[in-house]
């Protein structure tokens, strides 16, 4: 695990990272989102300590990295993987040669090596690709040899930099997949930075908003979402324009517990005895939980103590919007918020 407490980079006078505390478990995928020149990239100079930090600390498994003489250093920095955008290969050198690199530079025998290299090029699906130069490899398969050089001295942490951006989906999904798997198979800890919403939504346990520096919102993914009235939430599970909703109450409307029946809309008119139309929804699997967020139309005439009683039941959370244009901005401005 690592934890990151009161952490802080200044070049200069410029502070590029502003106290910040952050702490992922043991097996979890810690997601860090933000916008460009939000610190993401110093923070993961600082996570692999390839800069050191101004002040604060940086531990993992316990041992604090800030605090170690040069050689300490070396050793600790096995700790922690890297993978960069667009992997980062030399180009002279073959996949195995790749990934054979930090074991050399770490002093690995040949035998110890040439089995290592063969298990993780296994483990990425790239064995059959071991004697290709990265010319020769697609962006995808570019990117799992890069997963396999962050593994090479078998890490705790491995920390992807933008891994995903310019692959297109299928080849996103694929490595995104393959994080996942190693989070589950190897108890690997991931700290994936992107600017990607879905991809936190397809991989993370937790995520952290970063804003000129700074942690502007964290937590458990599916927590998030739930939050009312949050940027980041928006930017998750943003609901796309709602056309029709002129003669109807728009209900804003989004899961609260874990276990919603699939069925609940359908349960939650009859109750009501009226017609429900969704005017937009977004409903999707967060880790273990559900996650959803809607725009009902409802009929103006119904009582809003009695909606949002029958609507609590079914594990749901319901506030009517008004007048009804305004959940046309909102739903405009949260899928704009999405593409940040
Ligand atoms: N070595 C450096 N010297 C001075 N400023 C830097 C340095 N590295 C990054 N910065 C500044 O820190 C801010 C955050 O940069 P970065 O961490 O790359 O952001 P992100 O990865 O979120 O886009 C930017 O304003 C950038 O100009
Ligand atoms: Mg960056």
């Amino acid at each position: 695990m690592i934890e990151i407490a009161g952490l802080t980079k200044s070049y200069g006078a410029t502070t590029v990272l502003d106290g910040i505390d952050l702490s992922v478990g043991q097996a979890q995928i810690a997601a860090v989102v933000g916008p460009s020149g939000a610190g993401k990239s110093t923070l993961a100079r600082c996570i692999n300590l390839l800069e050191r930090p101004t002040s604060g600390t940086i531990a993992v498994d316990g041992q604090d990295l800030t605090r170690l003489s040069r050689r300490d250093l070396r050793q600790a920095r096995r700790q922690i993987g890297t993978v960069f955008q667009s992997a980062n290969l030399l180009r002279r050198r073959t996949a195995a040669q790749n990934v054979a690199l930090p074991m050399r530079h770490a002093g690995l025998s040949e035998a110890e090596t040439r089995r290592r290299v063969g298990d993780l090029l296994e483990r990425v699906g790239m064995r059959h690709r071991a004697n290709h130069y990265p010319s020769q490899l697609s962006g995808g398969q570019r990117q799992r040899i890069g997963i396999a050089r962050g593994l090479a001295l078998d890490p705790a942490v491995l920390l992807a930099d933008e891994a995903t951006s310019g692959l297109d989906p299928d080849s996103t999904r694929a490595i995104l997949d393959l994080l996942t798997e190693l989070r589950d198979d190897l108890g690997l800890t991931v700290v994936v930075i992107t600017h990607e919403m879905d991809v936190v939504r397809s991989i993370a346990d937790v995520v952290a908003q970063l804003d000129h520096g700074r942690i502007v919102e964290q937590g458990a993914v599916a927590d998030v979402v739930r939050r009312s009235d949050s940027g980041l939430s928006r930017a998750l599970l943003p609901l796309p324009p709602a056309p029709g909703a002129e003669r109807l109450r728009t209900w804003n409307v989004r899961y609260e517990q874990d276990d919603v029946s699939p069925v609940w809309l359908v349960q939650a008119g009859r109750e009501l005895d009226t017609d429900i139309a969704v005017l937009a929804a977004l409903v999707e699997a967060a880790g273990e939980s559900r996650v959803g967020r809607l725009a009902l139309g409802l009929d103006p005439h119904l009582d809003d103590r009695r909606v949002t009683e029958v609507l609590a039941r079914h594990g749901v959370v319901a506030e009517p919007l008004e007048p009804p244009e305004r959940v046309l901005l909102h739903a405009v401005r949260d899928a704009g918020a999405g593409a940040a």
